[in-house]
């Protein structure tokens, strides 16, 4: 029997027949007054966990919101079937009305859509009427319903303004010896996918604790961002500590945090910025409890906690050197290399890129990373306003003179004022 002639086949494409005709006939004729349109649009609007994650009201574009999708009585050929996956309804057939608003007038939009299965895998057509100047609008909500149907992982804070953020940073684009990213990396797989077991056969809690350490601006926070992104394409939950609000660096999170990653079921990555602000003398002992394993909680899938510092100075010996309360500490280091120099201005200047940049790049071996992307940055605005179509070296090397001339400027002042210690703490290299 070929595909055409099995019945259940015929009568789909039947259905999808009678179902244009009744638009056609029926649905737009009662209508007049609109300029109402038929065309075969994305089964994306009827996917079912789209319809309850779709709370009206809802802004689309154009200036409308979504106001509601109600089911309607269809021509009797359109079943209602549902299909499932994983034991969730995922499509339903049927005839839906979508209900759209224009904010600023009042004005409602209807968009019909009727769906029937057109082949008997399952696949969908899906029809919807609505008027002709309303197709952009309506494709714009498809694409919104299309990234609730798809939502990407993203990490969640505790603390701070944003609930969650997806992080973007790509472990290719971190500039720092090939060394430390691959020990770094190693170390954070490893201890989801063999240590856990070891943890459990020596009767520990599989919580593990980093610490990055290096001066400001070496990209500990991009190295944070880039593990989040590996952890989560790996389905680990994953918790960002954020001092940035009124409460600021205070041990509530941090526990509120561990009481998260108790409850996940999931191996879990903490991370933990600038912990020396944590450190401060009413909560250290809490936070050191923690560090010692003695705070009770428990995630049986593994827990690492990643946490960083600008300023390991400002860390108690107790805590550094003490065993069993960092497993590792990591220093991330200043551009050491002119390789490095090189490929990181090659990185932030792009298409602008000399090869006759190189001998700038290699001045600035011994400065952070952000140093070298400051540096690029304000090259690039200084040929944006006079407007040239490349960045020369002289011109690359000017940019170069003024941020580092602001910076000496910056550490003689602060020098001054601390009576001769200097405050920018540079880890030596041995
Ligand atoms: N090693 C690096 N590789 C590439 N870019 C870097 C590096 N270090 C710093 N940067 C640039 O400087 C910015 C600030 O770095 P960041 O990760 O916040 O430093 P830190 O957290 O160590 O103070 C980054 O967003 C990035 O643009
Ligand atoms: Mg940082």
């Amino acid at each position: 029997m070929t595909h055409r002639d099995d019945p259940q086949n015929v009568n789909q494409m039947l259905g999808m027949e009678i179902i244009g005709r009744w638009i056609e006939k029926e649905w737009i004729p009662s209508r007049p007054e609109d300029d109402l349109i038929t065309l075969w649009i994305d089964e994306i609007s009827i996917n079912q966990a789209v319809i309850k994650k779709l709370q009206p009201p809802f802004d689309v574009d154009g200036g409308y919101q979504f106001e509601a999708c109600d089911i309607i009585d269809s021509p009797a050929v359109v079943a209602i079937h549902a299909a499932t996956y994983n034991g969730e309804l995922t499509y339903r057939t049927g005839t839906y009305l979508f209900r759209f608003r224009h904010t600023d007038s009042g004005a409602t939009v209807e968009v019909l859509v009727a769906a029937t299965y057109h082949t008997d895998h399952g696949d969908l057509v899906v029809l919807g009427c609505m008027p002709e100047d309303f197709v952009a609008v309506w494709r714009s909500f498809e694409h919104e319903c299309d990234r609730m149907a798809h939502p990407r992982a993203r990490v969640t804070v505790i603390g701070g303004r944003a609930g969650s953020f997806e992080p973007m940073v790509s472990w290719d684009d971190i500039v720092l010896p090939d060394q430390l990213k691959k020990d770094l990396l190693e170390d954070v797989d490893s201890f989801f996918t063999k240590g856990i077991g070891i943890y459990h056969r020596l009767n520990l809690k599989p919580f593990r604790k980093l610490l990055l350490a290096g001066v400001p601006g070496t990209g500990k926070t991009m190295l944070c961002n880039a593990l989040a992104k590996w952890a989560l394409a790996r389905d680990y939950l994953v918790i960002y500590v954020s001092s940035a609000d009124q409460a600021g660096s205070t041990f509530g999170k941090i526990q509120h945090a561990l009481h998260v990653a108790s409850n996940a079921n999931k191996p879990t990555l903490i991370l933990l910025e600038e912990l020396d602000a944590y450190l401060h003398e009413q909560e250290k002992a809490l936070v050191l409890n923690v560090l010692d394993g003695s705070e009770s909680f428990d995630n049986e899938c593994g827990t690492l906690l990643i946490a960083t510092t600008n300023y390991p100075e400002a860390i108690d010996e107790r805590v550094l050197r003490r065993p069993g309360r960092l497993d590792r500490i990591y220093i991330i280091p200043e551009i050491r290399d002119p390789d490095a120099a090189e490929r990181m201005l090659r990185q932030y200047l792009g298409d602008m890129w000399q090869d006759n940049h190189a001998e700038v790049a290699h001045k600035m071996v011994g400065f952070p990373g952000a140093f070298i992307r400051e540096v690029a940055v304000y090259a690039l605005t200084l040929v944006a306003h006079d407007d040239l179509k490349e960045l020369s070296a002289d011109l690359l090397s000017t940019s170069y003179q003024r941020l580092k001339e602001q910076i000496d400027a910056r550490d003689n002042f602060l020098k001054h004022r601390r009576n001769g210690n200097t405050v920018g703490f540079r880890i030596s290299d041995n």
